[in-house]
This record gives structure tokens, C-alpha cells and sequence, in this order.
């Protein structure tokens, strides 16, 4: 798949397929997401991969932070009701899929935004290396609230010091997507977000 091919043609994924994904497709898509630049070439990203029973507790844990969310998701999308039903229904199962990854960083003498930036060029790799396998995926923040804490227990249980700013995201192959919903709002406008006179 080309590389322009592949960054417009990723979109977030909600709905999953309950197959499992192949290790080596993860071993594959996870070394994609190291080749990314880090400050410093520091390369402090940590990913953890979890399936299984593991997985659905998380996903138990996931569903709560909804309850925190749906305040400012309401306010976001007044006008758009509909987006705050599709967001609780996808934060009670995270669409099924059968893969979390967790991105976090291990704290460096850097600024704490120097590794946010890192960990995040090493998720659009593994976003678009997923996507070049045919899987969807979908990054979140928004579960992380709950997630953390457990994420904390498991990271003092191995007695590593990562940081606990960590992301989410679910990969599997895509369900057919529901074209009447659409996506939340066009995309690569040129009028957003790029100026070349301010330079
Ligand atoms: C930092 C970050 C956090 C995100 N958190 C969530 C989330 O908590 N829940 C969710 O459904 N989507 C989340 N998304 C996905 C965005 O909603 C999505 O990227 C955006 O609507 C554009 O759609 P696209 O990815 O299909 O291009 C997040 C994306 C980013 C980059």
C-alpha cells in the first residue's frame, strides 16, 4: 500500500470483528511503530499488547469512564445527539475487538511533552502499519481515566517506572462500516489547521 494511499485511507475504527489477529501481524505492525522518531532518539515507548480475559476486564473498566465523559461529549455534540449514543455504545465494549494496545512512556530528563510526542509518532505508525494489514483500528484517550490505575498496578507489579499517560487503541479487521452515520466531520480541509503565511 502506498504511504499517501494508506494516511487518507485510515480512518477510527468502532466496530470489530471478534477474530483474533495473528501474532506475527502484531509483531509486524508493533515494529512499525519503533521505527518512529523520538526525542533524543530516546525510543521511550512501552507497549503493552493484552488479549483474552485480561482484555475483557479492561474493557469492564473502559466502560466506566463514559460516565465522565459524557458531560463534555454532550456539549461537543450538541447538535449531533446521535454521536453521544454511538460513543456509549462503543465505551461499554470498545466495538469488540479483540486486541488493546497501550502506549506509555518511561519518564526521561526531556520535558513530559517531548515523550507525549514521541509515544505519538510511534502510535500514527502502528495506526497506518495496521492499516496497511488490514486491520481498523481506533486511538483512544478517553477510557485512559480508569485505565490508568489499573496500568499502574501492573506497571509497579513488573517494578518499572513508566509513566501512566497512556493511550489506547483497538485493533481488528473492521466491521462493514454503517454508511448512514457517516464520519464526525470532513476531513482534510485545507482550511483547517495549516497556515503557510505565519511562518
Ligand atoms: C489523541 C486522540 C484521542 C482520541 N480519543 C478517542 C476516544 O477516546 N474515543 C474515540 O471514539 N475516538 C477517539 N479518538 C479518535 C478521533 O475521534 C478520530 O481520530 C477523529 O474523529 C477523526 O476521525 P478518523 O480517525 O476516522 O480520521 C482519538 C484520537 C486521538 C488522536
Amino acid at each position: 500500500m502506498k504511504l499517501y494511499e494508506a494516511i487518507k485511507g485510515r480512518r477510527s475504527i468502532r466496530r470489530f470483528k471478534p477474530d483474533p489477529v495473528p501474532q506475527e501481524v502484531l509483531d509486524r505492525i508493533l515494529e512499525m511503530a519503533i521505527w518512529a522518531p523520538s526525542g533524543m532518539n530516546l525510543q521511550n515507548w512501552y507497549f503493552l499488547v493484552v488479549t483474552g480475559e485480561r482484555k475483557d476486564a479492561l474493557v469492564g473498566l473502559a466502560s466506566k469512564s463514559y460516565d465522565y465523559i459524557e458531560p463534555v461529549l454532550k456539549e461537543v455534540f450538541a447538535e449531533r445527539p446521535p454521536v453521544v449514543e454511538a460513543a456509549k455504545k462503543f465505551f461499554s465494549r470498545l466495538g469488540g475487538a479483540p486486541v488493546l494496545v497501550f502506549a506509555f512512556y518511561e519518564p526521561t530528563r526531556e520535558r513530559p511533552e517531548t515523550s507525549v510526542q514521541t509515544v505519538a509518532a510511534a502510535i500514527q505508525n502502528l495506526l497506518l502499519a495496521a492499516h496497511a494489514e488490514g486491520l481498523g483500528t481506533c486511538w483512544m484517550t478517553g477510557p485512559c481515566m480508569w485505565l490508568t490505575r489499573l496500568m499502574n498496578f501492573w506497571v509497579s507489579a513488573t517494578r518499572r517506572a513508566w509513566q501512566s499517560s497512556l493511550w489506547g487503541i483497538q485493533m481488528n479487521r473492521p466491521l462493514p462500516r454503517n454508511a448512514s452515520r457517516g464520519g464526525w466531520c470532513t476531513k482534510g480541509s485545507k482550511a483547517r489547521g495549516v497556515s503557510r503565511e505565519l511562518w
